[in-house]
């Protein structure tokens, strides 16, 4: 069973109450939020300002994946505004693995986000370093897109990479997940889902979370 992790960015920003209430009453574990910055993606979103209300909305795990240049500048500012779970893009890191150590360091859990184009190998010496690898299977900076299959294939590479090294590391997949494709890329070896427009433009969210959730 997967771990079912709405995407924000899908949601009603009129009304982001009754979506974190709706989130709160459903089946999801956790709140996936994207932070863009106009210069690493194609699109800018929100900060840690929206994150810190949403975070006092929730006791849920606060899965915030930022797809910004220079990340260490704003590790602490997301800390501050609650993130459990910071991810940074490897693509926008030069020095991944002092990234690494200033998330864990300030208290959080940390992931490491690929792009399509990245291959799972460019992370074999820190995954014994992160608690999570985010597979982006669309280009990152838009909710809606069609899911990358090709990713299928990047989950078993690294899902084989991660038992080969006795690790616990996890697998998240962010992008186009819908019900029709989430059964083959949890049989690929995916722990958490990502979900926006699946969830949030459905008729009804909550029974979708929860048809996610039984898969
Ligand atoms: C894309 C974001 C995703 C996005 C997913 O850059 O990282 O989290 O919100 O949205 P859907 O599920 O609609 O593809
Ligand atoms: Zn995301």
């Amino acid at each position: 069973m997967a771990i079912i992790a709405p995407s924000l960015l899908a949601a009603n920003f009129l009304n982001l109450q009754q979506d974190c209430d709706m989130l709160n009453e459903s089946q999801a574990e956790w709140f996936h939020l994207d932070v863009m910055d106009g210069r690493f993606v194609p699109n800018i979103s929100y900060g840690p300002m929206i994150i810190e209300f949403i975070r006092k909305t929730t006791t849920k795990v606060c899965d915030v994946h930022l797809m910004i240049e220079e990340p260490e500048k704003y590790a602490e500012a997301f800390k501050k505004a609650g993130a459990d779970i910071l991810t940074v893009h490897i693509e926008a890191c030069r020095h991944l693995h002092r990234n690494i150590q200033q998330i864990k360091s300030l208290g959080m859990k940390a992931g490491v986000a690929l792009n399509p184009h990245t291959p799972v190998d460019s992370l074999k010496d820190v995954l014994q370093d992160i608690d999570m690898v985010l597979i982006m299977s669309v280009n990152p900076g838009f909710g809606g897109q069609s899911f990358i299959p090709k990713t299928l294939d990047k989950i078993t590479t690294l899902k084989r990479m991660i038992n080969e090294a006795g690790l616990s590391v996890q697998i998240e997949i962010d992008g186009g997940v819908t019900l029709e494709n989430a059964p083959a890329i949890i049989a690929a070896g995916a722990d958490i889902l990502v979900a926006g427009n699946t969830v949030f433009k459905s008729p009804d969210p909550t029974a979708t979370i929860a048809a996610l959730k039984a898969l």
